[in-house]
């Protein structure tokens, strides 16, 4: 109660708080005016005191007046006016209105860090700013994400004919990927014992689970194919050319390196065969980097933590693929986007810029604004680009699952990712090492023929080419700093060199630069092609017929996007498969009277023909001699599981030949394979 007294007391002798002692004489220590101190009252009654001085009602209207918010401070002279009569009351309504659109006015300036209501509805109609200086112009000020966007743009520059929009999609995925993937990382352990139980738990009892994971996937590989049309589109445009271009250009290189390696470390956490083995061709690439006893065996060992991939190369890739390579790429991508933005402005269409007519060159340089021309044109896109990308991972594209790893069964005809196929190619080899051999037999013959004997089959080159270090790791990894990372600087060289007025257009004195293109592209077309399981792979033939229509696995098309193929007799469903046992001779001539089974059934008895063909034409790699087939569907189990089986038979011809392939799937009532 004492120290309740004391607080009063203070309040109201000093009026603010602080008893400075000199109240009686009207001055404060500073000299300041002082209301005079009421007299003092006998030891305990101030508080007593202080409530007769003034009413109820005068008290609560001070306070009011001393701590209501600014907006009521001003009405209060009006509130009084009020009580004096009608037209006190109109003026009163009248200041409201004024006082409460300023408030609403300074709220929405604040929420938009800048702009004012009049502008803000100006902004969305689509209007000029209306007030001066452009107020849209301080939001490019004051709020953080708009900070990072140029306040204008060259208008050419903005044409999409000339981007695409490409950067911008790029970004776009980037940020996809970090919601969805922050989303299936809720739900996923990087365990070897829990990774494919969670992604199968993710697939059919998360609610939206499915989807997110198809949308993360469908991201992934939308994005590897964004960054890699974006850096054609710069090269064709010319856009790493000076001023300024070259680094923006070197960082771009390190972002395509880094969303390879983003992609592929995601590839192994489904923890499938799809995942281990792909995983597996990729990072035994590493193994071959000379010197391969100590570069290759410690690259190897470190991706993988281990011999084989397992528990320590799955936590690995975990790490990389949701900690250091997404904050590497963020830091990246604001370097990168920071030099557009801040330091050179996206290049203008070569054409307009070098127009002999000054009129076209000034107007490929008229101002655009950011806000709100170009913002609303982004959001757009972005509605756009979602909406197709949520359509297309909800009806046409699902996410590969394949059965859960297994270390000791490689299943057939299995690739790197389709992004590293042509490294695959290169390493299948069909140039080089037939190159050498051809050389190491001129060689052979020079040195015969001036009389030196060799023994047959000697090799002289061969011995020193180390075909996967070649073709898998320093091929690729010169490509890439050539090819690439020099591109500005050798261009720029180049234009020295030759003396040549630096163009920008791609058909005006850029014709070199269309050769090499053209060339490079058919080049990695061929040897991506050559790394596709089409080229220079064949398993017996009879397993052949047996991948063609019941894969073992969902085989996935050496093209990005587009669902693997599970064969046609899953593909035609539990319902549509009825039990018995077909001898595939009776169908060896199709009839338009044939159901879808039946159909699927003549395809294969063709299939067999045709290798029975080859065998007499003398294809005995590809051919069977006398091959005949048997198919078989019985009810596996009552509640809904069918087994399978395709047998094809044929005339032994080596003691070792078993003469008989069988190939077992079981299909289970509700599964679905589109
Ligand atoms: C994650 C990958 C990447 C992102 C997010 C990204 C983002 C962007 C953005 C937003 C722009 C503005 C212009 C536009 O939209 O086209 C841009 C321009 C540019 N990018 Fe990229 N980029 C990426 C990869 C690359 C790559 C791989 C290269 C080349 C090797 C590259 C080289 C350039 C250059 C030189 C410019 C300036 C173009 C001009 O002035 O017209 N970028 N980038």
């Amino acid at each position: 109660m004492g120290l309740f007294n004391r607080q009063v007391k203070k309040k109201t002798e000093s009026g603010n708080g602080k008893d400075n002692g000199n109240a009686p004489n009207g001055h404060d220590t500073n000299g300041h005016d002082v209301p005079p101190a009421p007299e003092k009252a006998e030891g305990g009654a101030e508080l007593f005191d202080v409530k007769t001085s003034e009413t109820m009602g005068d008290r609560a209207g001070n306070l009011l007046r001393e701590k209501s918010p600014h907006a009521i401070k001003a009405l209060m002279p009006w509130l009084d006016k009020a009580r004096s009569g009608p037209e006190g009351r109109a003026e009163f309504i009248d200041k409201t209105k004024e006082v409460a659109w300023v408030q609403a006015d300074n709220t929405v300036r604040a929420i938009s860090a800048g702009m004012g209501i009049a502008d803000t509805r100006a902004f969305f109609r689509g209007d000029p700013p209306i007030e001066k200086p452009n107020p849209r112009y301080k939001v490019h000020v004051n709020a953080f994400f708009a900070h990072l966007r140029p306040k204008y743009y060259e208008k050419a520059s903005t044409k999409f004919s000339h981007t695409f929009a490409l950067g911008y999609l790029s970004i776009y995925m980037f940020m996809l990927e970090t919601i969805t993937g922050v989303i299936l990382m809720v739900f996923y352990t990087p365990s070897d014992r829990r990774a494919y139980e969670d992604i199968v738990k993710i697939m059919s009892s998360i609610p939206y689970g499915q989807l997110m994971r198809d949308l993360h996937r469908v991201g992934a590989e939308l994005m590897v194919l964004i960054v890699v049309l974006h850096m054609t589109r710069v090269f064709l445009t010319g856009s790493f050319k000076p001023p300024a271009r070259g680094f923006t250009w070197l960082t771009g290189v390190v972002l395509l390196i880094l969303t390879f390696a983003l992609s592929f470390s995601g590839y192994l956490l489904p923890w499938d065969q799809l995942a281990y083995w792909a995983v597996t061709i990729g990072t035994s690439m590493a193994k071959s980097v000379p010197p391969k006893e100590i570069v290759g065996y410690f690259s190897n060992l470190i991706m993988r933590g281990g011999d084989t991939i397992n528990q320590n190369g799955l936590l690995r890739f975990y790490l990389m693929h949701v900690f250091a390579l997404p904050a590497i790429t963020l830091v990246l991508i604001s370097v990168h986007y920071y030099r557009v933005a801040r330091s050179h402005g996206i290049s203008l269409p070569a054409a307009e810029e070098e127009d002999p007519d000054p009129a076209v060159r000034k107007a490929a340089k008229e101002r655009i604004d950011y806000l709100p021309e170009l913002f609303t044109r982004e959001l757009l896109w972005a509605a756009i680009t979602t909406f197709l990308v949520v359509v297309y991972s909800a009806f046409v594209f699902h996410a590969p699952l394949q059965e859960h790893s297994n270390p000791l069964h490689t299943p057939l005809h299995t690739t790197a990712p389709w992004y590293f196929l042509w490294i695959q190619g290169l390493l299948k080899d069909a140039f080089v090492l037939p190159a050498i051999r051809a050389l190491d037999q001129t060689i052979i013959s020079a040195v015969k023929f001036i009389g030196v004997q060799m023994p047959p089959g000697s090799t002289i080159l061969v011995p020193f080419y180390d075909s996967p270090a070649w073709m898998g790791v320093i091929i690729p990894t010169m490509i890439i700093p050539a090819l690439f990372l020099g591109v500005p600087y050798i261009n720029e060289w180049w234009e020295k060199f030759w003396g040549s007025k630096p163009s920008r257009q791609l058909l005006k004195n850029r014709k070199g630069t269309v050769v090499v293109a053209v060339i490079s592209t058919i080049f990695m077309l061929v040897i991506w092609y050559q790394g596709t399981p089409f080229y220079g792979v064949t398993a017996p033939p009879a397993v052949e017929i047996g991948q063609a229509f019941l894969p073992e696995e969902g085989v996935l098309p050496p093209v990005p996007l587009v669902p693997d193929d599970w064969g046609p007799i899953r593909r035609l469903g539990y319902e549509n498969l009825p039990d018995g046992e077909y001898d595939l001779a009776e169908y060896a001539v199709p009839k338009t009277t044939y159901t879808e089974f039946e159909r699927i059934l003549s395809a294969i008895q063709q299939e067999i023909m045709r290798r029975g063909q080859l065998w007499e034409t003398g294809d005995h790699e590809h051919g069977l001699p006398e091959p005949t087939g048997v198919f078989t569907i019985e009810q596996w189990q009552p509640n809904g599981l069918k087994r399978i089986e395709l047998q094809i038979n044929w005339t032994k011809t080596t003691p070792s030949d078993t003469g008989e392939f069988k190939r077992v799937i079981y299909l289970q009532q509700d599964a679905r394979y589109q």
